[in-house]
């Protein structure tokens, strides 16, 4: 039994809002900077009352529609996320009730921008397992909540929004290997050290990263899993037809490529127009690819993952 994604959606909430847009804001910024450093040119940010499990439901709803299910026929619900709506329950219930299923399996997977990789793969071992057959796996996050908006070295980079695909039991393979790591020993350079105890937030609340250990590290081990993946199916990198990173920063999506040895028509760019979505990059940069007809049956796609933790994963599709 293999798994495979039967069923892709996404979803960003409002209107895009532009280096400018923030700059007129009041953030010491420019377009200049901001698109030379990052590629970033816009990022999506959700309304005060729009929480994770909000996004990630009009996702869900899209990938159904694209799968041809209803929210019943779900057996299981797998949400990455760093932004929960809540400390408890989990996101993942909170979607399930919102879609208005009853019983499936539901919860959520925090590694943060590696978490959809994180929760596709553990998808695929449930269904491979044979005890579950449709499973929902979303990644849903709004760090905008969690961003210090006087810290213009982090503010400016990343944005909301969601992406969910549906996996299915399949006789044909669809999964073909997936590749997940952690070093804990890293987890100083990108976290939100805070934590809550006794109605108060102890420590510090906001997302605090060191840019610049976060790039190098982003880089070599993108690459280093990519390869990982590729050897474990027997598949040589120059054969993939898509690479499709965890969206950060467009100068490490083209240093993964140049490592790889893989020409940027290759990589599904979304940075410019989402900002790094954590969880959410992947799969929103996989249902542009595959509505806009870039992305056929037939194809090899490598999705990639690295974020806080620190965590890093790789998943390999023969689409
Ligand atoms: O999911 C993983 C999430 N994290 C990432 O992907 C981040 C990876 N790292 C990066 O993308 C880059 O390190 C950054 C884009 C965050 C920063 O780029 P950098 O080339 O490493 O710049 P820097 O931090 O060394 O800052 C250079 C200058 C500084 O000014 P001085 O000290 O040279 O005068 C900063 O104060 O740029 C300044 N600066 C800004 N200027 C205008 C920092 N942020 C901004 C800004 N607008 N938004």
């Amino acid at each position: 039994m293999f798994s495979r994604i039967t069923g892709i959606g996404g979803f960003l909430p409002g209107e895009p809002v532009s280096n400018d847009d923030l700059a007129r804001r009041g953030i010491d910024t420019s377009d200049q900077w901001v698109t030379s450093r990052t590629g970033i040119r816009f990022r999506h940010l959700a309304e005060g009352g729009q929480s994770a499990s909000d996004l990630a439901l009009e996702a869900s709803r899209r990938a159904l529609a694209a799968a041809g299910l209803a929210a019943s026929d779900l057996d299981l619900i797998v949400v990455a996320t760093s932004t929960p709506d809540f400390i408890f329950p989990s996101t993942a219930c909170l979607l399930q009730s919102k879609l208005g299923n009853h019983g499936a399996t539901a919860f959520d997977i925090q590694a943060v921008c590696s978490g959809f990789v994180y929760a596709l793969t553990i998808a695929d071992k449930f269904v491979r397992s044979g005890s579950h057959r449709r499973a929902l796996v979303v990644g849903a996050e709004v760090f905008s909540r969690i961003l210090d908006w006087s810290d213009r070295a982090t503010c400016v980079l990343f944005g909301d929004g969601a992406g969910a695909v549906v996996v299915e039991a399949s006789e044909t393979p669809g999964i073909l290997s997936s590749a997940l790591h952690a070093d804990g020993a890293h987890h100083g350079i990108l976290s939100v050290p805070g934590s809550i105890c006794g109605g108060k937030v102890i420590g510090d609340p906001f997302l605090r990263m060191d840019g610049q250990a976060v790039f190098k590290f982003a880089v070599r081990v993108l690459a280093e899993v990519a390869d990982e993946c590729c050897q474990a199916a027997g598949v040589a990198p120059a054969d993939l037809d898509w690479l499709i990173p965890h969206q950060a920063n467009i100068r490490i999506l083209e240093a993964t490529a140049k490592r790889m040895k893989l020409p940027m028509e290759k990589v599904v760019v979304t940075v410019d127009r989402h900002g790094n979505t954590s969880a959410a990059s992947v799969p929103l940069a996989l249902d542009e690819a595959v509505r806009d007809g870039r992305i056929v049956t037939g194809q090899k796609v490598m999705l990639e993952g690295v974020g806080g933790g620190f965590t890093w994963g790789a998943v390999l599709l023969a689409f």
